[in-house]
């Protein structure tokens, strides 16, 4: 999604530009710069990549840039962010949606302002303006935008004096110090290494950030600092190659951490999980094992939750990598009620301000867009808290499963490269695994996948199965009798047949093999194997696992 990058203090604009690119794993289509020039404010912006769009900038003592990914108004040059005001003094970032700018630009045009683009974030720039012409000061302007928007926000407006005014309500944004000047990020990861001391501003909190330092308008929370080695490649050709690998240490972290805190849940009524995406699987997970304790538990997509809730639960568990995903924090925002626990891997992230109790994964931040350490680290937090499960030998097991399944993987996806689908089965508890399955080869190989319960075959999909069509299957060793059917019929049809399991079989024509563990830990060891497939295919066909087309880290609107 959209992120806003911003500096004041020597190399301000060298700094946007290479905060830009580390903000590219987030996604986008277009991106732009904005440099206070003293007398006016400079801005180059376009469709593209930040080394097409960003090529030439003059250098100033303050700068903000802004990665877009397009939700009002198409992907244009004139779209891009930063948008200048009409008299050329100041320029404004925005992520989020102003929900009334429909009627605000009206108003605006009738009092003679001019619009450059067809988006909704233009409007916060011309009533800065408005506010500065009205008010003489930047302070008052920024209270008067305030008072006039509605909907979710982070911005920040640019003054060719070099002071920039910020402001957040329902999407992320952090102000921060270092040695070397202030500065404004959507994100944690582009300050990570420069920045002493960061903050999250409170929903409904502003900033003025200026040479002398930054002074907040309302609550805001300390941020822990980021290790800045956590962030680096290394030998890795990608991020999601780093962090596939990195998940014995992840998990090993994460147990470490639920120990030494002694993280214990005590629910006793009915439960409800909400996530998207790979956190939705997590989430799975953990209904099955609180169902399996006897708890009242469901999961749901977060997206759905509103239509399929029924009941009021007591409790509310809400797992997002992020900690900003909109589809779960606008649950979260309008509950009343529920007692609400979170899951997430960013501390400081604003999940946090909606929850009551939260426990975090400590994966270290997952910059590939594809999530892998922050699911096998989610699935360990919940085994920590709802299995009974021994979960100490947990970290060797997955470092056991990462080097046998990676030779296996590389080779196979040679063959999966040229294919066109396939289908992830299971059942049970496995459901899990080959739903994450499908959705990694899916999104980082763009291989249409797609995952079901094993005994649903007959039902229909099997129409699909033709010689050589791959079809995976995840089977802990007491579903191996169970799914040998199933794998029988697509066997006789032609199918390709790749499996997981810590069971013995000969039932496979590739063969994943995991340390034989308790079948609820089983999706733990499962799952390595299916990402370093879609890893090793995208790389195959020559596509970037980490930036894999339309897709963005953190999913910061509905
Ligand atoms: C996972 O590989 C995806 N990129 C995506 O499904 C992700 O899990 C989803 O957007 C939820 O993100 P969150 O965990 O940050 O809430």
């Amino acid at each position: 999604m959209c992120g806003i990058i911003g500096k004041i203090g020597l190399g301000a604009p060298r700094f946007v530009i290479s905060g830009l690119k580390t903000l590219e794993y987030r996604g986008y289509d277009s991106s732009g710069i904005a440099v206070a020039l003293g007398d006016a404010v400079f801005v180059q912006k376009g469709v593209g990549t930040i080394d097409r769009v960003v090529y030439s900038v003059p250098n100033g003592v303050a700068a903000i840039g802004h990665t877009r990914w397009a939700t009002h108004g198409g992907v244009t040059d004139f779209n891009a962010h930063p948008h200048l005001d009409c008299s050329g003094q100041y320029a404004v970032v925005h992520n989020g949606i102003i929900e009334n700018h429909g009627e605000l630009r009206g108003e605006l045009v009738r009092r003679g302002h001019v619009f450059s683009s067809e988006t909704d974030s233009e409007v916060i720039v011309h009533l800065f303006e408005e506010g500065v012409q009205k008010y003489g000061d930047g302070v008052e302007a920024l209270r008067y935008v305030l008072s006039r928007i509605r909907g979710q926000y982070a911005f920040a407006i640019l003054s060719r004096d070099g002071r920039v005014y910020v402001a957040r309500k329902g999407a992320p944004l952090l102000v921060a110090k270092g040695k070397d000047g202030v500065y404004v990020s959507s994100d944690p990861v582009p300050l990570v290494g420069v920045a002493d001391e960061v903050y999250r501003l409170a929903d409904g909190s502003y900033a003025v950030l200026s040479p002398d330092g930054v002074q907040i308008f309302g609550e805001y929370v300390p941020v822990p600092r980021v290790d800045a080695r956590r962030v680096e490649l290394g030998s890795h050709r990608h991020y999601m190659e780093k962090e596939i690998f990195e998940q014995p240490r992840a998990v090993k972290d994460t147990l470490d951490y639920l120990r030494r805190e002694n993280v214990r849940w005590e629910l006793d009524g009915r439960i409800h999980l909400v996530a998207a995406g790979t956190s939705y699987h997590a989430a799975l997970y953990g209904e099955y094992l609180l169902r399996k304790r006897g708890y009242d538990a469901q999961a749901f997509i977060a997206s759905e939750y509103e239509y399929w809730k029924g009941k009021e639960p007591d409790y509310v568990i809400a797992i997002s990598q992020s900690g900003e995903t909109e589809d779960v924090l606008s649950i979260l925002r309008n509950l009343d009620g529920p007692e609400v626990y979170a899951i997430t891997n960013t501390p400081g992230s604003t999940i946090e301000e909606y929850s009551d109790h939260v426990v975090y994964t400590r994966a270290g931040p997952e910059v590939g867009v594809a999530a892998t350490k922050t699911y096998t680290t989610q699935l360990t937090v919940l085994a920590h808290l709802f299995s009974d499960a021994n979960l100490s030998e947990l970290p060797g097991f997955v470092g056991d499963v990462l080097e046998s399944s990676a030779p296996i993987a590389r080779t196979y996806a040679k063959v999966l490269s040229r294919k066109n689908s396939a289908y992830f089965l299971g059942r049970g508890l496995d459901v899990v695994t080959a739903k994450e399955g499908a959705l990694k080869l899916k999104e980082i190989a763009y291989i249409h996948a797609e995952a079901y319960p094993a005994g649903e075959s007959k039902h229909g999909p099997i129409a699909l199965i033709e010689s050589g069509f791959p079809v995976f299957f995840t089977a802990s060793k007491n579903m191996l009798s169970e799914i040998e059917g199933n794998v029988q019929e697509m066997r006789a049809r032609g199918a390709e047949i790749v499996m997981v399991t810590d069971g013995e079989t000969e039932l496979a024509d590739v063969l994943f093999s995991v340390p034989n563990v308790d079948t609820e830990l089983f999706p733990i060891l499962s799952v390595p194997p299916w990402q370093l497939i879609a890893y090793y295919t995208a790389v195959e066909r020559g596509v970037n696992p980490d930036r894999p087309r339309n897709l963005a880290k953190s999913v910061t609107v509905k």
